[in-house]
């Protein structure tokens, strides 16, 4: 254990319209509030935190959370956070019922009950803190076991001793991971969160890491990219030119940054993750059929199965089929690796 971590003194979060200012509070489970450890005030907008209060209410009135989140969400965000083909990855992941797993970013705890019954322990770190209250609802009423939520990681660091968990998951959370912290670089943010996560790994733990990648087909076609205020082609331009480009829009720096992937396993590496697996999400990142390694043999063997879909939309279908395997990982619109971090050394 690193006698020089000092864990942060957390607030508290009862609920309402801002985070308490409270006392600092030791003990999680004294009261019915989240501990809280934001370092900056919340950005969410006005109508984003008034829907999620009204969602919270329902559920604090006795409504199934799946009720609550239809009545006050879109169809298409219900979907993004009930269909169980999102989960595809957590067979990936090395889980026992031994398991101590860090989730970042649970959003709405779309994984997190699904986790909480394949380990033993499930730590949610969210930064929004409806989401967080929304989470520790949601756990009740499924009756999910061991699941502890935390608001925090905005400043990218993790309120967590050293060697806590076997497992880490982030799931689309490390793009937008560094997105408050306007005072640095997205770079500077997430190397210190991949430094952090395998600072609270235990050796031979795992990282689960799903984003979007920077030169996905969708991206290189010129649509418009979510991460660059829509610019179009957006990550996938040179770093410098996109800079160039937000700056004539009145932007500072993007909301989030992508990488390619060899830049994202180098520097999964250079954080000190020794063996890396990389997977092709397929048809696509968010809705998942199957995840495939993204080696050229084993690309080759899956796009040889009849019926196989190697992508959303006709152009993007066709030219993940047809470009030389060995291509698919540098343009496959997401990057998923399972990383692990180094055995202790005897
Ligand atoms: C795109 S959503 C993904 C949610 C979920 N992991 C999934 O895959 O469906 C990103 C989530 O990460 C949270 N988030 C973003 N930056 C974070 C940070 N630095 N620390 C903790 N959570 C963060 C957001 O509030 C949001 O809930």
């Amino acid at each position: 254990m690193d006698e020089k971590y000092v864990a942060p003194a957390p607030t508290r979060w009862r609920g309402g319209a801002s985070v308490a200012a409270a006392a600092p509070a030791t003990s999680p489970s004294a009261d019915d509030s989240i501990p809280c450890y934001l370092t900056l005030p919340p950005v969410e907008d006005a109508s984003t935190r008034e829907r999620l209060g009204r969602m919270l209410d329902l559920v604090r009135g006795g409504m199934p959370w799946q009720e609550a989140l239809a009545e006050t969400h879109e169809p298409g965000f219900v979907r993004y956070v009930t269909d169980s083909r999102r989960g595809a990855f957590l067979d990936l992941l090395p889980l026992t019922k031994e398991s101590d797993i860090l989730e970042i970013g649970p959003g709405l705890g779309q994984f997190t009950a699904s986790l909480a019954r394949r380990a033993r322990r499930v730590n949610a770190l969210e930064v929004v803190p409806e989401q967080a209250e929304f989470v520790r609802l949601r756990m009740r009423q499924e009756d999910a076991p061991g699941v502890e939520v935390a608001i925090g990681g905005d400043d990218c660091r993790l309120p967590y001793r050293d060697a806590s968990f076997d497992g880490i998951v982030l799931n689309l959370v490390f793009e937008w991971c560094g997105s408050r912290l306007e005072s640095e670089s997205h770079e500077a943010a997430q190397t210190r969160l991949l430094e952090e996560m395998v600072r609270v790994l235990t050796p031979g733990g795992f990282l689960y890491l799903a984003t979007k990648n920077r030169f996905g087909l969708r991206l290189l076609f010129g649509e418009a990219d979510e991460h660059m205020f829509d610019l179009p082609f957006g990550s996938a331009l040179p770093r410098g030119l996109a800079a160039w480009l937000l700056r004539r829009r009145g932007r500072s720096r993007p909301m989030g940054q992508l990488y390619s992937h060899d830049e994202l396993a180098a520097k999964l590496r250079r954080a000190g993750l020794a063996e890396v697996r990389s997977y092709w999400a397929v048809p696509e990142m968010r809705y998942p059929a199957e995840y495939v390694r993204s080696d050229a043999a084993s690309v080759g063997a899956a796009r040889a199965q009849p019926g196989f879909r190697a992508g959303h939309g006709r152009k993007v279908n066709v030219l993940m089929r047809l470009m030389p395997a060995a291509w698919v990982r540098h343009f496959m619109p997401g990057l998923a690796f399972l990383a692990f971090k180094a055995p202790a050394r005897r």
